[in-house]
């Protein structure tokens, strides 16, 4: 089969909409297969905490965020700490700020944008976020290209361009396979495909709805596409974080910082650290009092990071910051590697 833009002829979309009719996924930001669509605010919720994230990890942070904020209009008037607190442990937290400059443009102009360039011009909003935007919420056609999408269609169309020179071709497949109806859930269900059956490693082609239209496999080595580039190494980076306890008369509490602005893990509250940064160690242990917990790992996208854990009971706190009560440590929002590290300080 070729990238044909030929929609009329289009057998892929048919049998995958009949497939997904018995097999769709049950998630909670989802309406059943024919059925209406879920309002923009809840689709786009989630695909922004779906981008970078499995199902299984968003599920309970989905549910937090709608019980809490229902509403585009009642994100909008949350303030920015709550809302970077709620998403701690979700990861790549520029989604979480661009999340709720997005949320104020919606309330400010009334209505979520219906159009792929609407959206797009909202804070975080991408041409992935945009097309499912439009083809979940609003039921129109839509090409939404996602990892797992983008795995199908370079196996459907054996196409042997490495990855990311290829995305124009598996642009044009999906294009080409993308039906005018039923938008949203032929695009839910080219995610549930990849998630469930043609999956990165041992594809099970004997229970795809598609395998009789896939190149791939009549080519004999279908998990060979899409064609990778050669993995760089990851280089591993090192920093220290400090510990910094007293105890008077409201109890035991430790020095917490707001991390600036754009940077790694900006926006989030934090335990003071030596400055590492993706692009550099950091300076290592000021002298003094200091007893060496132990050092915790994290693997943001770019680097390693081993950050060995400084716990000083006497060291006096310097810039901006708060003694937070070490009994609530859990209500602080802190992003996995700083909640690893707080473990290993109090272990
Ligand atoms: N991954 C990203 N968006 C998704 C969706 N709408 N359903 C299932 N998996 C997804």
């Amino acid at each position: 089969m070729s990238a044909s833009k030929d929609r009329s002829a289009n057998g892929v979309s048919q049998r995958l909409l009949e497939w997904y009719d018995r097999s769709a996924r049950t998630l909670p930001w989802r309406s059943p297969p024919g059925k209406p669509p879920p309002p923009p605010y809840r689709v786009w919720l989630s695909e922004v905490m779906l981008q970078q994230t499995t199902t299984a990890a968003v599920a309970p942070y989905y549910a937090r965020f709608l019980e809490r904020w229902p509403t585009v209009e009642a994100l909008a008037a949350a303030e920015d700490a709550d809302v970077m607190a709620a998403w701690a442990g979700l990861g790549y937290y520029s989604r979480a700020r661009n999340l709720l400059a997005a949320a104020r443009a919606v309330a400010a102009r009334g209505s979520f944008p219906d159009t792929e360039d609407g959206l797009r011009a909202l804070p975080g909003v991408g041409a992935y976020i945009a097309a499912a935007v439009v083809a979940i919420a609003f039921d129109r056609r839509a090409v939404v290209v996602d990892a797992n999408v983008e795995r199908v269609v370079a196996r459907l169309f054996a196409i042997g361009t490495p990855l990311p020179a290829a995305r124009k071709e598996i642009r044009a497949g999906a294009d080409a396979i993308t039906p005018d109806e039923r938008a949203g859930d032929f695009a839910q269900a080219m995610m549930d495909l990849g998630a469930t059956i043609c999956t990165p490693r041992d594809p099970r082609c004997l229970l795809c709805p598609l395998a009789q239209d896939c190149r791939a496999r009549a080519e004999g080595d279908p998990a060979r596409f899409p064609v990778r580039p050669a993995k760089k190494a990851k280089p591993t980076r090192k920093g220290a974080a400090f510990w910094i306890e007293r105890v008077d008369a409201t109890g035991r509490s430790v020095w917490l910082v707001r991390r600036e602005g754009k940077g790694i893990l900006g926006g989030m509250r934090a335990l003071p650290d030596d400055g590492w940064s993706a692009r550099a160690d950091g300076f290592g242990v000021p002298s003094g009092d200091w007893h060496h917990a132990g050092t915790v790992r994290h693997g943001f996208t770019h680097f390693d990071l081993e950050l060995s854990v400084h716990v000083s009971r006497a060291a006096q706190p310097d810039g901006e910051g708060e003694w937070w009560p070490v009994e609530r440590i859990e209500e602080a929002g802190l992003p996995t590697l700083f909640a690893k590290a707080a473990a290993r300080a109090l272990g």
